[in-house]
């Protein structure tokens, strides 16, 4: 356009003068902000009509249709429940139906809890169009396939479940654009491969359950930025390391990374976060001993499962300064010297579990 503006204008002022010719180029780059002005008021009032269509078009018939594709997506409903209830009939109030719930003034579906009612199927890209969603409950059913990115438009979420399916292959990394999202289940599920560090980037998440799937390799240091994280429970997946960076995780209450293939750093971070309560690392590969400070940042511990592990070493002196604690765990691993009689100052210990250990002395209190 600017070039054949160009070429124009100098075929048409070969036989002005200059003072005609700074006049004619004035008016016309003058015609040319205006013609660039309407251009661009065209394409902001397309944008705007576009958005205030987009908004007027997503109604409760939206979701209708979105809800019953889903039905026609479920291969399998032992007892009845959607086929009875789901009625597609177009003046069937969907707030009314099993496993629905609408906000009290928009009528628009937020809730979806379809949880334990035994159902088969996949999950159609038709339930990305849920726009008003803030929780999705499908625990413990078997829904299987790929997740469909337009799940990602989601934007309200705040609550996924899919906990016990039999979902396969990786975590898609658009897990990261639900910016509210606090909890976050897909435990129990054939879930594989990295952690994707995008999972991270949710500031709002306070529970994360990714136990019994396939997940291996290291957990992404990203994990450090979950500042107002309360529980990760990794369980029964292949992890080999912790990242320092869960160091800073200040809020952080419960950790379960049991029956995986942790080794010894991964302790390092783990004794910084004073928050903690329940501890839970049995069945790992962790070596090495315990420091005698264990207890320094540890204020708040209430239950150390470090059974099941090749910890040696002497059972830390200065234990006794975890004040807090009920549950000592060092079952199964190879411990050496006797246990600190410190131990009996714990207030509120009532389980202490020692077992095949090479420990030496006199038995504390008959505990095993
Ligand atoms: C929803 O929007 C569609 C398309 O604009 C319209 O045909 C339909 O009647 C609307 N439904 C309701 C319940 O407002
Ligand atoms: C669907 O279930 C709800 C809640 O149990 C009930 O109130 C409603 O009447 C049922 N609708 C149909 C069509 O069965
Ligand atoms: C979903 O429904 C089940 C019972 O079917 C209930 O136990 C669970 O608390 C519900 N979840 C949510 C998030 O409402
Ligand atoms: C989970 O589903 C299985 C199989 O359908 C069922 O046996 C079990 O009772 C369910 N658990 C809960 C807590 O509903
Ligand atoms: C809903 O989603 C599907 C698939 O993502 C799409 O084809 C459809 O046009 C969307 N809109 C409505 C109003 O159903
Ligand atoms: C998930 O499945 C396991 C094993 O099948 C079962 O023990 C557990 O109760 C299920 N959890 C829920 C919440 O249904
Ligand atoms: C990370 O979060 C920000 C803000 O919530 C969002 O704009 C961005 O798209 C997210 N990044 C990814 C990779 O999901
Ligand atoms: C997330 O963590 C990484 C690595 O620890 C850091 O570089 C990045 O700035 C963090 N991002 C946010 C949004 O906090
Ligand atoms: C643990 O805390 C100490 C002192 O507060 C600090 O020097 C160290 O770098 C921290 N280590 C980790 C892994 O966060
Ligand atoms: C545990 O670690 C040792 C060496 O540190 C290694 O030889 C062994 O294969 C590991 N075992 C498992 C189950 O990862
Ligand atoms: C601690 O570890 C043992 C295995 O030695 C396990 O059976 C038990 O359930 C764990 N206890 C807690 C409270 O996590
Ligand atoms: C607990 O035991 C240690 C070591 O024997 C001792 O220094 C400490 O004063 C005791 N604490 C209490 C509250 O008795």
């Amino acid at each position: 356009m600017s070039s054949s503006f160009r070429s124009n204008l100098n075929r048409k002022t070969k036989t002005t003068t200059i003072k005609e010719r700074s006049r004619f180029l004035l008016s016309k780059m003058l015609s040319m902000i205006h013609c660039l002005c309407y251009i661009y008021m065209m394409i902001m009032a397309n944008c705007l009509t576009a958005g205030v269509l987009a908004i007027s078009h997503t109604n409760i018939s939206t979701d209708q249709s979105a809800l019953l594709s889903l039905k026609a997506h479920i291969t399998s409903d032992p007892q009845n429940i959607l086929t009875a209830n789901w009625s597609s009939a177009s003046n069937s109030n969907i707030c009314n139906w099993v496993g629905v719930s609408c906000g009290a003034g928009h009528h628009r579906v937020t809730d979806l809890n379809l949880s334990h009612m035994g159902l088969a199927g996949v999950i159609p890209p038709h339930l990305g169009n849920l726009s008003f969603l803030v929780e999705l409950g499908l625990e413990n059913n078997s829904f299987h396939g790929p997740l469909p990115q337009e799940l990602s438009r989601l934007r309200r979420l705040k609550e996924i479940n899919f906990g016990n399916n039999s979902f396969m292959g990786t975590i898609p990394s658009w897990f990261g654009s639900f910016a509210k999202l606090q909890t976050i289940k897909l435990y129990g599920n054939g879930f594989s491969g990295f952690i994707p560090a995008t999972i991270f980037n949710l500031s709002a998440l306070e529970t994360i359950d990714l136990g019994r799937n396939q997940l291996s390799g290291s957990i992404p240091r990203e994990i450090g930025n979950l500042t107002m994280v309360k529980g990760i429970y990794l369980d029964d997946n292949k992890f080999e390391e912790l990242p320092n960076e869960m160091g800073s995780l200040v809020q952080l209450e419960e950790l379960f990374v049991q029956s995986n293939a942790l080794t010894a750093s991964a302790l390092v971070p783990v004794f910084n976060i004073s928050s903690l309560t329940i501890l839970n690392l049995y069945g790992n590969n962790m070596s090495g001993s315990l420091p005698d400070n264990i207890c320094e940042h540890l204020s708040s511990i209430r239950i150390f499962n470090f059974s099941g592990n090749q910890l040696d070493g002497l059972i830390p002196s200065k234990l006794w300064q975890c004040k807090e604690l009920r549950e000592i765990l060092l079952y199964s691993n190879n411990f050496r010297g006797s246990i600190p009689k410190s131990l009996g100052n714990l207030t509120y210990l009532t389980k202490i579990s020692l077992g095949e250990n090479h420990l030496t002395g006199n038995k504390f209190g008959g505990i095993s």
